[in-house]
């Protein structure tokens, strides 16, 4: 009897393993009729590029995530977690070597990392309209923007199975710092950027807007499962509180503690702060319940657990009225200016908060500022400021976050 339930069980996963689709490695992509063009084809003849795999493999970090795995820093994070070979450890694997786990590991991040294991959908998605069938073969959606921003939060957050926790940050990893639209067009562009249509006239100011939430919403799912596993998972919380040099002439004291206990733990409100101010107070006091819950209730994973919860649904609501959201230039401009009147607020959070506001301006200010040169070279102030966290002053980034503000107008 025993038997038969274990051979039905193996039946089941061998099942299972079957229909599950199969990577085919980058290489599958590239011919020169597909993706593996040399230059870009004229827009009147082809909605995509075929060029994608060229700027993939020559600019991508993406196609060298699998070798940065083989480079000392990695050796030495291995040796000190105990992992015998990244590249066969889903600790280092799951994010770093995703194109093509079983095929090609060397291909690190590719293609199909984002858009979905290609067995199914490879020969049907060449036919002519069959984007819709091709998605039920597992092509992932990646034109949805919600489906996108899961698909890179799902590496440069975090989430089940893949995790950059403080352990593997103090073996070295770098922190993960993220904001979509930045990223996005950090990432050398191997698709035509998405034209305004009617009732989207700045695609990308909604996807930034739409990544927020979705951010938020999956922050605070990774959050309550941490609170259930792993509590205190100390990059949940803010690494400067932490992490700094202690004097008597603090800019933490002269803040203040804000209703919290002075010198309790802190969430790390860089993953939250702008949004607030997106949300114009809606999140305001769901957002301050959790961080009251993690300050003044820290051992207390019910009270954690249930704000993180109330957080995540208005945050998923806001993700499903923002992808219906008109965003214009004069919205973008006022939500620049929100994030200036609140800049004191965020500032004093610490420097990683003011990273995400610096990468907000940065994106938003794209669809307003009227010489995007010398925006982004007075956007670049912040950046340079932002190098140094350990000389890092609440009050002095402010006033620069305000001047450089005042010059993209
Ligand atoms: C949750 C996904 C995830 C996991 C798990 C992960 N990494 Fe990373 N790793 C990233 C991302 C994303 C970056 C890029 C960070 C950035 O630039 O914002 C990165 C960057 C790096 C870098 C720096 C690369 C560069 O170009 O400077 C090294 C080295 C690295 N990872 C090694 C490792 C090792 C070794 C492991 C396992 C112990 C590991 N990573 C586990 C996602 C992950
Ligand atoms: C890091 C994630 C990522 C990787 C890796 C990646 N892509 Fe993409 N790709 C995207 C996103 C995001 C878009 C834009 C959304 C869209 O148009 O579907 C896109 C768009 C495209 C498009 C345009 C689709 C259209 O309908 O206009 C093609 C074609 C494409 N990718 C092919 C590739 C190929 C081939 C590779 C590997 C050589 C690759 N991509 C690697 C994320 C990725
Ligand atoms: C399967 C995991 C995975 C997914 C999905 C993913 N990334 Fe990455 N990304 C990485 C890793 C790992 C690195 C680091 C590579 C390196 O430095 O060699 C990276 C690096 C980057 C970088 C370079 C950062 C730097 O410091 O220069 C950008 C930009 C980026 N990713 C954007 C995106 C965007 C946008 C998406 C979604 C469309 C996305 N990524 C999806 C794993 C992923
Ligand atoms: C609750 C306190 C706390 C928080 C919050 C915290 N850390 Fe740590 N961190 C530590 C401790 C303790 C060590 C171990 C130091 C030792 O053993 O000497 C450490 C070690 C490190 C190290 C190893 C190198 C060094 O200088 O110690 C790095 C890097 C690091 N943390 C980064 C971060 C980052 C990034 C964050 C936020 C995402 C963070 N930490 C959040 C307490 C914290």
């Amino acid at each position: 009897m025993k038997r038969r339930i274990l051979f039905a069980t193996l039946f089941a996963a061998a099942a299972a393993w079957a229909q599950k689709p199969q990577f085919i490695g980058a290489g599958g992509c590239s011919g020169s009729n597909c993706h593996g063009g040399t230059s870009p084809a004229d827009e009147k003849i082809s909605r995509i590029l075929t060029t994608e795999y060229s700027v993939w493999s020559i600019a991508d970090k993406h196609s060298r995530a699998a070798k940065v795995l083989e480079e000392p820093r990695s050796k030495r994070m291995a040796e000190i977690l105990g992992i015998s070979n990244p590249m066969n450890d889903a600790k280092c694997a799951s994010c770093h070597v995703a194109g093509s786990p079983e095929r090609a590991k060397s291909d690190g991040v590719a293609c199909e990392a984002c858009h979905g294991p290609a067995e199914k959908w490879l020969g049907p998605h060449t036919q002519q309209n069959s984007h819709a069938n091709s998605l039920t073969l597992g092509l992932t959606d990646t034109k949805n923007l919600r489906v996108r921003a899961q698909t890179c939060l799902g590496c440069h957050l975090g989430s089940e199975g893949r995790t950059v926790d403080h352990e593997l940050i103090a073996a070295g990893h770098p922190d993960l710092a993220f904001e979509l639209e930045t990223f996005s067009f950090a990432q050398p562009a191997h698709y035509r950027d998405p034209k305004p249509t009617a009732g989207n006239s700045l695609p990308k100011v909604r996807f930034w807007a739409v990544g927020q939430a979705v951010a938020l919403a999956e922050g605070m799912r990774l959050l309550e499962k941490h609170v259930m596993t792993k509590w205190p998972e100390f990059s949940d919380l803010d690494c400067y509180q932490c992490h700094h040099d202690l004097r008597a002439e603090s800019w933490r004291i002269e803040r203040g503690y804000q209703g919290r206990k002075p010198g309790s733990a802190q969430l790390n409100l860089a993953r939250t702060e702008i949004i607030r101010t997106l949300a114009a107070g809606e999140l305001d006091a769901a957002l301050n319940r959790l961080s009251t819950a993690v300050s003044n209730s820290f051992g207390n994973a019910a009270a954690i657990t249930g704000a993180a919860r109330e957080v995540a649904q208005k945050a998923d609501a806001l993700a499903t009225r923002w992808e219906a959201t008109d965003f214009t230039a004069a919205m973008a401009r006022n939500l620049a200016q929100a994030l200036v009147r609140d800049i004191s607020r965020i500032a004093g959070n610490g420097p990683h908060a003011a990273e995400q506001a610096t990468m907000s301006l940065d994106a938003l200010s794209a669809s307003y500022a009227a010489n995007p040169q010398a925006a982004a070279k007075a956007i670049g102030e912040l950046y340079t400021y932002l190098e140094h966290p350990s000389t890092y002053q609440g009050r002095e980034f402010a006033s620069l976050f305000r001047k450089v503000a005042g010059q993209l107008q």
